[in-house]
Parts: structure tokens; sequence; C-alpha cells
């Protein structure tokens, strides 16, 4: 019988099918995304003036898409790109800067995450976002230096920010007395309805250009997963049947979701079960396994959810807390906060008034954590219904219940 150490050691000096796992890390950029090349090409045709007559005007452009169709990876490498060749090929101090919006969520933060971005060092206090903002057009100004700015999940910011800020913003020329454009935006949403829904003033701002990522095929999935295979994995460690699987259940086409994202996170799954069989390929029985673990909808959700602050999971235990006890899909407004009352005085936390939970549901409803509808006349007049998107599992419940602990910890 091994001992616990050795087990140990045969472990970590096992045999591997990755050579470079990290390359399959959501935020790891390639140098190529098979198909997406014309996506690329509509952002450089958009774009192009920044290069061709820059400063005469700022652009504006929409990617719209669902999770996982590439739309930060592809803004991304194209925006890095696109900067390089403006200062090679042109000698143009063109920069480009990704922000997202989800972690900035202020338009004072973001100014100060752009300002960090250029290295500029932007007093941290004191300063209202629009000294922030001109203090950045000052140093682009006597830099001779123009941006690409891209706002990922801009939805986020629209429905969190006030009007007055988002006008700001998007109609930055008109507050800043310049007559050099210096900055462009790609605004990057998942539903188009975010940007409709805003005033128009704000909107015709915005809406110049609209640039859409469809869902993957299995065809396209089939190539994405291809390129990573080389990437990340030994030579002819990575059976063709597991990769054709993996593509078959997401590819669009065949019912799947599209999402590039969730296909390689099966991959790398596949992967890491290949390895604890310590078998030299991952077979289809691994991409299999693989896939049936990476329930589709949850994990992805999972991954946002850590993003959240005490209160939002609260309310989302809340309705954890609803659907186990009274077996229903569907909550009303008033049922979710006498919940939400309760867990937070269960754990001793003050529950915030009305009007900032119905921003957390607001919120949730945007991260696809919950689905809202409104009631019909029937019950007490209007309400809104709220229900969770996904199915409660043990591992669920666990994974909030150590979010809530946390976030408790660090308070
Ligand atoms: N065409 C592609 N080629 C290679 N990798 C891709 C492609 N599209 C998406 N990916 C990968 O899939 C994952 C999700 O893509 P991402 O850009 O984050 O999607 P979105 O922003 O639309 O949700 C990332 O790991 C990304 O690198
Ligand atoms: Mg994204």
């Amino acid at each position: 019988m091994p001992t616990p150490a050795e087990i140990i050691s045969n472990n970590i000096e096992g045999p591997t099918v990755f050579k470079e796992i990290y390359k399959l890390n959501p935020d790891y950029v390639p140098d190529v995304l098979p198909h997406r090349d014309e996506k690329i090409s509509e952002l450089t045709v958009t774009f192009r003036d920044v290069i061709i007559d820059p400063g005469r005007s700022s652009i504006r452009a929409v990617v719209v898409g669902r999770t996982g169709t590439g739309k930060t990876v592809t803004t991304r490498l194209f925006g890095s790109k696109f900067a390089e060749l403006a200062r090679s090929k042109r000698g143009l101090k063109v920069e480009y800067v990704h922000i997202n919006c989800h972690r900035q969520r202020t338009l004072y933060l973001l100014t100060i995450e752009l300002g960090n971005q250029l290295k500029l060092s932007v007093p941290s206090r004191g300063l209202s976002s629009q000294e922030v903002f001109s203090t950045i057009h000052d140093y682009l100004d006597r830099r001779n230096m123009h941006l690409i700015v891209t706002l990922d999940e801009f939805d986020y910011f629209v429905n969190t920010s006030s009007q007055e800020d988002i006008y700001f913003l998007v109609r930055l020329y008109d507050e800043l007395a310049t007559s050099i454009k210096r900055i462009s935006y790609i605004f990057i949403v998942r539903d188009i309805s975010t940007i409709l829904s805003l005033d128009k003033a704000i909107r015709d701002h915005i809406l110049r250009n609209i640039i859409e990522f469809q869902p993957y095929k299995s065809n396209e999935l089939y190539d994405i997963l291809l390129n990573r295979v080389n990437l990340a994995f030994y030579d002819g460690s990575v059976s063709d049947d597991a990769l054709k699987f993996i593509s078959e259940v997401n590819g669009f086409d065949k019912g799947g979701s599209g999402n590039a994202r969730v296909s390689i996170e099966t991959l790398e799954l596949a992967g890491r079960l290949a390895d604890r069989d310590r078998s030299p390929i991952v077979s289809l029985v691994h991409a299999k396994e693989a896939n049936s673990r990476v329930n589709q909808e949850s994990s992805s959700i999972i991954d946002e959810m850590k993003i959240l602050d005490l209160h939002p999971i609260l309310l989302l235990k809340s309705l954890i807390n609803l659907v186990k006890r009274e077996r229903k899909e569907y909550f009303t407004m008033g049922e979710a906060e006498e919940e939400y009352t309760n867990v937070c005085k269960l754990i001793g936390e003050e529950p915030r008034r009305h009007t900032q939970v119905y921003e957390y549901v607001r919120r949730l409803k945007l991260m696809g954590i919950i689905s809202t509808q409104q009631s019909g006349k029937g019950i007490r007049g209007k309400t809104t219904l709220i229900s969770l998107t996904f199915p409660i599992s043990q591992d669920l419940e666990n994974y909030v219940d150590k979010l809530i602990e946390g976030t408790l910890n660090i308070k």
C-alpha cells in the first residue's frame, strides 16, 4: 500500500496532456481567432480614420452578442494590433485601452482606471470624474496621442449610472471644449435593447456602427478548439472524437449555446480528467464526462457570482431558500424582500431599502442569474415576478454560502 506521501508524490510527477495549460484561460488572447476575421475587418474599417485622419472625429461602435461569442477577445486583439500598426507603420501615437464596466462600475472608477492604464498618475481623491477626464485629455494633447477605449460589459454601466454620467461619457466632446477629438469608443453589450432604452440624445451618440457577433456553429467551435489544442496540449494528446463531441454539443446549429468559453472550459476539464486517469490521450469518454460536469449555465453563472457584493448575494440566497421551501418557480418582489430581510437578520446585517433591493434585482437579471416578468393584473395589482434561471444543486448552495462567508470576513 502506498503511503499518502507517495500518492502525492506520484501524482505530482504523474504524466500530463498539457503543454501550456494557461493558454486555455479565459483571459488569454491567442494570436489568431478562427472565424472572427470578418469582425476584425469590420472593426478596422470602422476605426480606420483614427489612422487616416486622426483627430477629426470621435468614432463609436457597438459590439453586440451573447456570452462566449468572442466579443472581448476579438476587440482586445483588434485594439492591440491596430494600435501597434498605427505606431510602427504610421508613426502615430495610438493607444488601446480595454475597461470592464463590471469591475469599474461608476464613471469615477472608470476614469481612474483609464488614467491608470495610460500610466498617468491621477490623484485618487479630490477630483471629479470630469476633472479626471480633462486631465487625461490634456495629457493626450501634450503627447499628441489618440485612444480607442473599449467599454466592455457596458450594459452594467448603463444600468447602474445616472443619466448625466452616461451623457457625459458618450458626449465627451460637447463637454470638453476641444477641437481635436482624441478618444474613440467601442461599447460592448450583450443585448442591443440596453442601448435602445437610452434617451435619444445619448443613443444617437452611441448607435453609429453596430457589429454583431453570432453564436458559434459546431464547425466553428471545432476550429477554435483545434487551435487551442495545438497551443495548450502535447501533440496527439487529444482525440478527434473528443473534439468533435465538444463542438457538436455546444454548436448553435446543433441546439447548443454557441459559447466558445464553455467549449474551452470543457476541453480543459476533459484534459484534467485524462490526467487523473493517467491517460496519455483525452478520449471521447473524458469529453463526455467533462461536458456533463460543466453544467453549461451554472458554470458561467458561478463565474459571474464571485464579483457580486454581499447584499446582492444575500438576495440570491433568499431566492434559493424560497425555491427550496415553497417549491415554486416564481416569487413576487414582496416575497423575495421578506425572505431577504430574514436572511439579513440572521447574520446581523441591516437590510437595504426597497429601491436598493430593486437595483440588485436589475443587476442579477442583467447577469442572467434571475429572470423577471410582470404579473398579470390578477395578484395584488401589477407586480414583478422573479425566478432563478438555473436549477439549484447542493454544490451551488454551498458555493453561495461560501461567498457570503467570504464577503463577511473581509468586511
Ligand atoms: N474565434 C475565437 N478563436 C479563439 N478563441 C476564441 C474565439 N472566440 C472566443 N474565444 C475564446 O472563448 C472564450 C470566450 O470569449 P470572450 O471573448 O470572453 O467572449 P464574450 O466576451 O463574447 O463573452 C475566451 O477564452 C476566448 O479566448
Ligand atoms: Mg466578454
